[in-house]
C-alpha cells in the first residue's frame, strides 16, 4: 500500500462542485482570477510534492532522524522498500534551528527530503507534539488533542507546496485519498482513516460564503427545544417524522408550511431553537450540520456510518450530539437528558468551532479549506508506515 505512492506525495483531491480546489501556495492563499479558473477545470485535483534534490549530498556520512527511512535498510527483507525519486542514501540532518526564523530553517530542512521522507519527519514531529493547552487562535475544548493538531497544521504548512495538477482516472482509485461529502462508511467505498469527509455546505452567496453566520439567538431566547424541516427521503426522516411531528417542544416539519415561514424563517427557527436536528437524506452527510454550527444551533447527528468531516481533529462530542438510528423514539428523552450546564458549553463550542467551517473567497489560517487540506495531509501521514519502527 504504502510503497507504490512512495516517490511522491500522492494526494488525491475528489471535489465536491464548489470547492475550492487549488491554490498559489507561496503564500497561502489564492486568486480569486485562479479561483474562477479552477471552478472550470475537471474536478479531480492531484497535489504533487516536488522532490527537492539538490542539497541532499550523495556520499555524506552524517546520520538523520531514525525516522527518516533510508534505501537499502529497514525493510529489505521482506523485499519491500521506499522508492525515493533520488539515488541518495544518507538526508543531512536538520540545520540547527536559527535564532531569527526556527520556521523558515526546518521548512528549508524539509524541502531537502524526498516526500516520502518529508510525511515520515512530519509523522514523527506530531508525536513529540510539544505541549500546549491554549492558543490565541484556536479554542481547545474542540479538538481531541490540540497539540497534535497545531504541530500537524504547523508542518503541513511547511511541508506541502504547490503545484497542483490535474490528472486522469486511472490511478485514482489505487493512490487516491477521496475527499467525499458522502462519508458512508456501510457502502465500501469511503475508507476511514484514508479518505476525508467533507463537509457538505450551502454557499448562498458566493462573493461573500461568510454573510448571514453567527448572530444566534442567547439559550435563553430559544424557545424549540429542536427544530427540523425538509424533504422526506432517505430511511431516517419518516420515522423521525412519525415519532415526533406532533411534538410540543419540538419543531418536526416535513417542510416548513408557508404559515409558519412567513412568521419565522428557516433560518430564524435554526436561530431559535436550541438543537438542530441533522439527519441523513439518501446520503449520510447533510448541510444541515454546517448550517447549524452557522446559526449556533446544537447539531444532532442521526445518521450510523457517517465518518463526522476533521473527525481525526476534531471533538465532536463538545459541540454536537449524535444519535443512533435506532434511538430516535427516545429523542426527546436523549435531548432533555442532557444538563443544561454541559448544553451552554456545546453552545459556546459551536459558536467557537464556526471558523472552522467557514469558506472564503481566498482561504484564510484555520478555515475550512485549510481544514479540508489538513485532514488530507493528516490522512495522508496516517497512512504510511516507519520502516524503521518494526
Ligand atoms: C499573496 O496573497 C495576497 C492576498 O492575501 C495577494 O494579494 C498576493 O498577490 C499573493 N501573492 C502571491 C505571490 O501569490
Ligand atoms: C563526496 O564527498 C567529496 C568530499 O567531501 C566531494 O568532493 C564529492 O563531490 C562528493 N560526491 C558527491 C557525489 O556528492
Ligand atoms: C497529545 O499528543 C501529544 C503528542 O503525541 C502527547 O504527548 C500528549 O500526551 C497528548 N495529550 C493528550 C491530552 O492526550
Ligand atoms: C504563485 O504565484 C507566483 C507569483 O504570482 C507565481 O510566480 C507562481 O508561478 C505561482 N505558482 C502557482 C503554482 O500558481
Amino acid at each position: 500500500m504504502t510503497t507504490v505512492a512512495a516517490a511522491l506525495l500522492h494526494l488525491w483531491f475528489l471535489s465536491h462542485p464548489l470547492t475550492v480546489s487549488s491554490y498559489n501556495s507561496s503564500n497561502g492563499s489564492m486568486q480569486p482570477s485562479q479561483l474562477s479558473e479552477t471552478l472550470q477545470e475537471p474536478r479531480i485535483y492531484r497535489i504533487q510534492h516536488l522532490p527537492a534534490n539538490s542539497i541532499i549530498s550523495q556520499n555524506s556520512s552524517i546520520e538523520v532522524m531514525q525516522s527518516v527511512p533510508v534505501e537499502g535498510r529497514a525493510g529489505d527483507s521482506n523485499g519491500k522498500r521506499w522508492k525515493t525519486d533520488d539515488k541518495s542514501k544518507v538526508i543531512p540532518t536538520p540545520p540547527p534551528p536559527s535564532p531569527r526564523s526556527p520556521t523558515l530553517s526546518l521548512q528549508r530542512y524539509i524541502w531537502t527530503l524526498t516526500p516520502i521522507e518529508a510525511l515520515l519527519f512530519a509523522k514523527k514531529e506530531i508525536d513529540h507534539a510539544p505541549i500546549i493547552t491554549e492558543d490565541a487562535e484556536l479554542y481547545a475544548p474542540l479538538f481531541r488533542n490540540i497539540s497534535v493538531f497545531k504541530r500537524s497544521y504547523e508542518l503541513m504548512e511547511m511541508t506541502l507546496r504547490g503545484p497542483y495538477t490535474t490528472v486522469a482516472h486511472t490511478e485514482l482509485k489505487e493512490n487516491a485519498i477521496k475527499v467525499l461529502c458522502n462519508a458512508d462508511l456501510s457502502e465500501g467505498i469511503f475508507v476511514a482513516g484514508k479518505d476525508v469527509s467533507l463537509p457538505e455546505t450551502t454557499i448562498k452567496f458566493p462573493k461573500k460564503p461568510q454573510r448571514h453566520i453567527g448572530g444566534g439567538n442567547r439559550v435563553s431566547q430559544r424557545p424549540i427545544l429542536a427544530f427540523f424541516a425538509g424533504y422526506m427521503h432517505g430511511r431516517v426522516r419518516p420515522i423521525l417524522l412519525k415519532y415526533w411531528k406532533d411534538d410540543e417542544d419540538m419543531k418536526i416539519y416535513r417542510r416548513l408550511p408557508h404559515l409558519v415561514s412567513k412568521e419565522m424563517s428557516y433560518i430564524q427557527h435554526m436561530k431559535s431553537s436550541r438543537y438542530c436536528i441533522c439527519p441523513m437524506g439518501y446520503e449520510v452527510n447533510s448541510p444541515r450540520i454546517v448550517e447549524a454550527i452557522y446559526y449556533e444551533c446544537v447539531p444532532v447527528i442521526i445518521a450510523d456510518n457517517f465518518v463526522l468531516p476533521f473527525g481525526e481533529v476534531l471533538d465532536w462530542s463538545a459541540f454536537s450530539v449524535v444519535i443512533p438510528e435506532k434511538d430516535i423514539p427516545k429523542l426527546k428523552e436523549i435531548l432533555l437528558a442532557i444538563p443544561l450546564r454541559k448544553y451552554l458549553e456545546m453552545q459556546v463550542n459551536v459558536k467557537m468551532v464556526q471558523k472552522h467551517f467557514v469558506w472564503h473567497p481566498v482561504p484564510i489560517k484555520y478555515d475550512l479549506f485549510h481544514m479540508v487540506l489538513h485532514s488530507i495531509w493528516f490522512n495522508r501521514l496516517n497512512q504510511i508506515q516507519d520502516p524503521q519502527s518494526h
